[in-house]
């Protein structure tokens, strides 16, 4: 895709993790790059607030959308609902509000990228509420490929990357899921944020690819 001092791109999420690592990729391109969150005064909760920003930021070109890591993990049976529903809230519904406050916004040639993650794939007791909303996200990143054609829709994938979203983890359990993680997968590492960084310039830049999945998640779903 080729950039010039007029591009405008946004990373719904790019204050923070693999987001605000996609925004650096981005910057290092001609054009203007926008980050935003709740910490900059963007809810993606809020369907009037994103109405708002997206009429003040006037047209854009690519669009990315990180926002929304955390849920609940449990077994179904045990799970506790409002605390699920609050996470669909904000990573689907959130990403869903997004896409409708922000398509009418964005230039021919434009792109879309979400994010699932990996466990949309991959059957792990206890992850339910991440399985089924990036399995969501993957089902809906496909509709939107057909429905705003010739606008392209892709999704990006992420395996276990080192971000601030498992900064909540006491720091020994966290360290041992980052070692556990380098001993089964077949690449020996966690992922990165700049890993993850890579899928999106790939999604925005190959002009051939939309509905497409991207995964990133150093073999996590070979083993
Ligand atoms: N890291 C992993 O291991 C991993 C694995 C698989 C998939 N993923 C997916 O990758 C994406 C990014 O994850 P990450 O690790 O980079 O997470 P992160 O570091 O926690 O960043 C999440 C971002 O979302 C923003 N956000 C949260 N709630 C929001 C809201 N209501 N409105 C607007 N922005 C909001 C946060 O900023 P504010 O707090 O300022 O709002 C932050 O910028 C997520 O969709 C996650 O599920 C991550």
């Amino acid at each position: 895709m080729h950039f010039t001092d007029d591009t405008v791109s946004l990373v719904v999420g790019g204050t923070s993790g693999i987001g605000r690592a996609v925004a650096q990729a981005l910057s290092e391109r001609p054009g203007k790059v926008v980050s935003a969150s709740r910490r900059s005064g963007l809810d993606v909760k809020d369907a009037n607030a994103m109405a708002r920003y997206f009429a003040a930021l006037g047209p854009i070109d690519h669009l990315v959308i990180t926002s929304g890591s955390q849920a609940p993990g449990g077994k179904i049976v045990d799970l506790d609902l409002q605390a699920a529903k609050a996470a669909f809230d904000v990573k689907f519904w959130g990403s869903i509000a997004v896409v409708q406050a922000a398509a009418k916004t964005i230039r021919p040639g434009g792109t879309i990228t979400l994010t699932s993650g990996f466990l949309a794939r991959r059957t792990v007791p206890g992850t339910f509420v991440k399985t089924a909303m990036n399995a969501a996200l993957e089902a809906t990143a496909k509709m939107l490929a057909r429905e705003l054609a010739p606008l392209r829709v892709n999704i990006v994938s992420p395996g276990l990357t080192d971000t601030e979203s498992h900064h909540g983890m006491d720091p020994s359990a966290r360290d041992a899921m980052f070692e556990r993680a380098a001993a089964s997968l077949p690449v020996g590492r966690a992922g990165r944020p700049e890993d993850m960084a890579a899928g999106y310039l790939l999604a925005i830049d190959n002009g051939f690819m939309t509905g497409a999945v991207i995964d990133i998640e150093g073999g996590g779903l070979i083993n």
